[in-house]
């Protein structure tokens, strides 16, 4: 595909070669001089109608590391406050010949729209509570990194599943990888179609971590609820935070993740998030590799 709109869109060979491709560009950005020149001639805009720092960072340097051209667009200091239309900001982008686009938008399929109406490459950023496609990405390819494999580990995805895209796109990525896949949560967090799915709920957060080898642990997405969902942030904490005597009850190590960014105290405690069970900053950095595999790869199709 021309596009890179969800990893429900994709195939586990597709999944392996940006792998393969990103294993690459790891040893690369482990050099001194961590550029290449392989879309020096290829102009990518980075659009964001919500707000982002890793992901958003993490796509330009990639950009930049492959030695594309670009260029930066937030609505919130953009002419959208003015009543600019999506379609209209994206065309009036493209005609100054930006050739893809990586689109961060708060309405699911905004992407979607977008590859059926524009003729450069789309990469999705996170489409609302839909997919985030590179962050699933790079979790499995530090879950890879970690354990050597993501086929046969269990992995549980803990917090808000009701409105986290990268609950979503986790779960698609970690089944067609050969994974097991849990999600754990209060029931007013999980989605009404979790069953169609093909995953193991659980709701006894203490239960989740004893089974799994890996806990993807997502914050309450306060700024997605349409109304005010039980339980409260301090509710959830007290019955759902993980902290360290959690872990220390348990009889093996699990390896602890988190796609950021962490509210502290209420999803995850500090003497976990810091502590040597977790991956989250290493997560961090795979995201440059992926984006750069990514981004390669969906211009080779140009
Ligand atoms: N993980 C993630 O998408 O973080 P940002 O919202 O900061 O990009």
């Amino acid at each position: 595909s021309r596009h890179l709109l969800g990893i429900k869109d994709i195939t586990s060979d597709d999944i392996q070669l940006i792998f393969e491709t990103a294993d690459n560009f790891k040893e690369v950005l482990n050099r001194p001089i961590k550029k290449v020149p392989s879309l020096r001639d290829i102009t990518i805009a980075n659009i964001f109608f919500e707000n982002s720092t890793r992901t958003k960072l993490s796509f330009e340097l990639a950009e930049k590391r492959l030695s594309a051209d670009v260029v930066n667009f937030s609505s919130s200091n953009s002419s959208v406050k003015k009543g600019e239309t999506l379609i209209d900001t994206v065309n009036n982008i493209l005609s100054m010949k930006v050739d893809m686009v990586v689109m961060r938008h708060s309405s699911p399929g905004a992407p979607h729209f977008l590859s059926r109406n524009i003729k450069a490459n789309i990469v999705n950023a996170g489409d609302g509570t839909h997919e985030h496609p590179t962050q699933a990405l790079l979790d499995a390819f530090s879950i890879r990194e970690k354990l050597g494999d993501v086929a046969g580990k269990k992995v549980a995805i803990i917090g808000d599943i009701l409105h986290s895209r990268v609950a979503l796109s986790n779960i698609f990525c970690l089944q067609k990888l050969g994974a097991e896949v849990m999600v754990c949560g209060p029931v007013t967090l999980l989605p009404k179609h979790i069953d169609s799915l093909g995953v193991i709920v659980e709701h006894d957060v203490q239960c989740a971590l004893a089974w799994c080898d890996v806990a993807n642990i997502l914050r309450i997405q306060l700024e997605r609820q349409q109304i005010k969902y039980f339980p409260s942030l301090r509710e959830y904490s007290l019955y759902y935070g993980v902290n360290k005597k959690m872990l220390d009850t348990l009889d093996k190590e699990i390896v602890i993740m988190h796609p950021g960014p962490i509210n502290r105290g209420v999803e995850l405690n500090s003497d976990v998030a810091d502590s040597e069970h977790s991956i989250i900053l290493h997560q961090v950095e795979n995201g440059v590799a992926i984006r750069m595999a990514v981004l390669y790869l969906l211009a080779g199709v140009r």
